[in-house]
């Protein structure tokens, strides 16, 4: 796994929960998939996983909470990229990105620049939306869920472990739906290595940790009901 040098960029940190940091080379990472982040100047003790947001030429924004206090021109060291990101959401030409707990949705917005740049159509479904879109993403309502997901050949969303029962328990898909979908978990990972098993999901076949079999598993994968 390799570590990048980055230096944190702008003026946005902790307002959005963003951070913009310039790397050379400015490393690639797919949707989904993580840095171990570190601040070598702060006290910080375990990594903080972030994920990515955006990218152009030059800059990486990445995004999740970071608890540490980082300020523009600190360094930060990016390690990975971790785990396994969306793999069919990628291949899908009619996507449904499902941003179902909007403090998430941060989370799906690289795989949504992603499918756009490769072609894709992408459909956006939340209740209320924070984030700007581009004007070819179409956006929907929850209750046009279902419709969504029979027009797409893949979705994705991205939630907490402990909402999975609920939220898909509810919706009631049916086998066909459901192998559409890829789930990224929002868990803690804390050593981000396999050394802790504090991200522990359970999956049809055992249990699987988010940190390195994840965070991004197949729906069908999960054993949630
Ligand atoms: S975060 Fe420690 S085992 Fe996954």
């Amino acid at each position: 796994m390799k570590t990048y040098q980055s230096v944190v960029q702008g003026e946005t940190l902790k307002t959005d929960g963003l951070v913009h940091v310039e790397a050379q080379p400015l490393p690639a990472i797919q949707p989904g998939q993580y840095f171990r982040t570190f601040a070598p100047a702060s006290t910080q003790v375990l990594p903080v996983a972030l994920f990515p947001f955006s990218r152009t030429a030059e800059t990486l924004t990445l995004c999740d909470t970071f608890s540490t206090a980082v300020k523009p021109g600190d360094s930060l060291l990016l390690q990975g990229p971790c785990g396994r990101g969306f793999e069919e959401a990628l291949k899908g030409r009619h996507l449904v990105l499902f941003a179902a707990v909007s403090a998430l949705e941060n989370h799906l917005h690289y795989l949504m620049q992603a499918a756009l740049q490769s072609g894709a159509d992408v459909a956006w479904v939340c209740e209320t939306r924070s984030l700007p879109l581009p004007p070819q993403v179409e956006l929907l309502k929850p209750a046009e869920l279902h419709d969504a997901i029979a027009w797409a050949d893949a979705c994705a969303t991205a939630l907490p472990l402990h909402e999975i029962p609920t939220l898909f328990a509810g919706m009631r898909l049916s086998s066909a739906e459901a192998s559409k979908f890829e789930v990224l978990i929002e868990t803690p990972l804390a050593c981000g290595n396999a050394r802790c098993g504090v991200c522990s999901v359970q999956t049809k076949k055992g249990w699987q940790l988010a940190c390195k079999d994840g965070p991004v598993f197949r729906l069908g994968e999960l054993q949630y009901e």
